[in-house]
């Protein structure tokens, strides 16, 4: 299969959903790289990887160690990076910036930031200048102090009509997909139906042009608090500590290593007698 670039994401609006997943590192990318169109290193990495508090702390320099990594892996799908809190608010020209150091020092095709209308003149910025934008909309984590916590957006009318708003903007501006997050299911259907790119759902709605969600999350190996929005497909994290407490019991009972895990002596030979 040949890698997924920046115009098909684009092209896929109104088609076949698009399947995207976070990786942060070379073997996840590696197993998750032939199921999915996208793979997101996503600056969830703080929380899911570094167990910080929030995504704020998260640096520009994690994020190109870890999109390095991740690119590494993955033949395939597409690979995003999020620029970080602090790394492109100031002005379009440190946006570049960031974004420059991330797509020449990771490899990776394209830079995820959040923000709507406001960041409508650095997407313009960044994307007529050869960086291609993913936007996000709707929650946007990296705001968490000035929104005062996670919860779902837009169950009111002025704040749903402002994320509309938000979604046109950046798309006018050039973003080639909108990651729509945490608003209430019609709203995320209205935005699909209103703007001509593609939006990727994370607690949104079944009607998105796509779905991503923090691989981590789906796959149980963050062990805080899991969203109402995210479904297990498997439970890594109760295997993990079954393997470990297996291997507990083998050490404390001598049972590991066997005869098969060890280097046997070299045979004697005639000039050693
Ligand atoms: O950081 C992240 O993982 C994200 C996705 C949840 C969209 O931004
Ligand atoms: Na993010």
């Amino acid at each position: 299969r040949r890698p997924v670039t920046v115009s098909a994401i684009r092209a896929a609006k109104g088609g076949a959903p698009l399947v995207c997943l976070t990786a942060y590192t070379t073997p996840m990318a590696q197993a998750l790289d032939e199921a999915c169109d996208l793979l997101l290193v996503g600056d969830s990495l703080g929380m899911v990887l570094y167990g910080l508090p929030s995504t704020i702390p998260v640096t520009l320099d994690m994020m190109i160690a870890h999109g390095a990594a991740t690119v590494r892996g993955a033949k395939h799908a597409l690979v995003v990076v999020d620029l970080p809190f602090g790394s492109y608010q100031e002005s379009p020209a440190q946006a570049f910036r960031s974004a420059s150091r991330i797509l020449a020092e990771t490899g990776c095709g394209a830079v995820k930031l959040e923000g709507g209308a406001v960041m409508a003149e650095t997407i313009a910025f960044l994307t007529q200048r050869g960086v291609p934008v993913l936007a996000h909309v709707g929650l946007q984590p990296q705001s968490v102090n000035t929104l005062g916590g996670y919860s779902a957006r837009g169950k009111l009318s002025p704040e749903a009509e402002t994320i509309i708003a938000d979604a046109r903007a950046v798309t006018d501006a050039g973003a080639f997909a909108v990651v729509v997050e945490g608003v209430v299911a019609p709203l995320a259907a209205r935005i699909t139906e209103t703007i001509r790119a593609p939006t990727i759902g994370i607690g949104a709605s079944a009607d998105c042009d796509g779905q991503i969600l923090v691989t981590d999350d789906m796959m149980g190996v963050t062990f805080g608090h899991v969203p109402k929005f995210v479904r297990k497909y498997a439970d890594l994290g109760a295997e993990m500590k079954a393997a470990a407490a297996a291997y507990a019991d083998d050490v404390r009972a001598r049972r590991f290593p066997a005869e098969e895990h060890l280097y046997a002596a070299p045979k004697p030979s005639a000039a050693d007698a």
